[in-house]
């Protein structure tokens, strides 16, 4: 079996202190192990700037929204040409998530607002890490998950930067 590790975790935990705790799994995402894929046109276009993030983190119709507006793409020109816009489209509505469409409305256009991604990580981390300099932004992926311009995302490559620690990730 492939879980999440917040839900592999709470297992183990659950295993040794008899469950006296309800289990909040990762939310909407909570079955999605993130798999590396790989598409050579999307890795090397969407991850000049930023890790190729992965498709799965957001549903079809962010990915739709994203790739329409890729002129002003965060404050930076990300434009392609038509056959490779087209291509990575295409990839990533294959490979989206499920749909997490907001009371608006409007899809997601960042993995890091979504519901899942802040449960994901406020549980898991200290207040005050997306400020340091060593991490900037939640969308640096990179900060923390060391192998994440690879697409992996696993427990094992999961390094927290020097100085914090979450209950279950010491120091290194
Ligand atoms: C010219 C540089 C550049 C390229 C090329 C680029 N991006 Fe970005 N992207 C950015 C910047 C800058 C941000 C904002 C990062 C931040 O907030 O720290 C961003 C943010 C994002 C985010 C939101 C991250 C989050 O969850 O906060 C997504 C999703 C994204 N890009 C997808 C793509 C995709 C898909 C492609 C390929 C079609 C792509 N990007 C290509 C510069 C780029
Ligand atoms: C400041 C460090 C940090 C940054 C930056 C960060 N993460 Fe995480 N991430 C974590 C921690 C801590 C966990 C919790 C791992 C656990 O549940 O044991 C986590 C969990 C995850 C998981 C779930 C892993 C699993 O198997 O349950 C995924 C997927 C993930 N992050 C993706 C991302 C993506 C994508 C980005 C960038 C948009 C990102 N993270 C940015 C620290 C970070």
């Amino acid at each position: 079996m492939n879980l999440p590790c917040s839900i592999r975790r709470w297992m183990a935990a659950a295993a040794g202190l008899g469950a006296l705790l309800v289990p909040v799994a990762g939310a909407v995402y909570a079955d999605s192990s993130i798999r590396p894929l790989d598409h050579p046109v999307w890795r090397q276009e969407c991850g000049a700037c930023h890790v190729a993030y992965p498709p799965q983190l957001l549903p079809a119709p962010s990915w739709q929204a994203i790739m329409s507006g890729l002129d002003r793409h965060f404050g930076a020109d990300a434009r392609l040409d038509s056959q490779a816009q087209a291509d990575i489209l295409r990839f990533l509505e294959l490979n989206a998530g499920r749909d997490e469409t907001r009371a608006g409305g409007k899809p997601p256009l960042r993995i890091t607002e979504t519901r899942w991604f802040i449960h994901e990580h406020t549980e898991e981390l200290p207040a005050g890490v997306w400020k340091r300099p060593d991490v900037k932004s939640p969308a640096n992926c990179a900060a923390c998950h060391t192998a994440a311009d690879r697409g992996d995302y696993s427990e094992r490559t999961l390094h927290l930067p020097k100085g914090f620690s979450t209950p279950s990730h010491s120091k290194d």
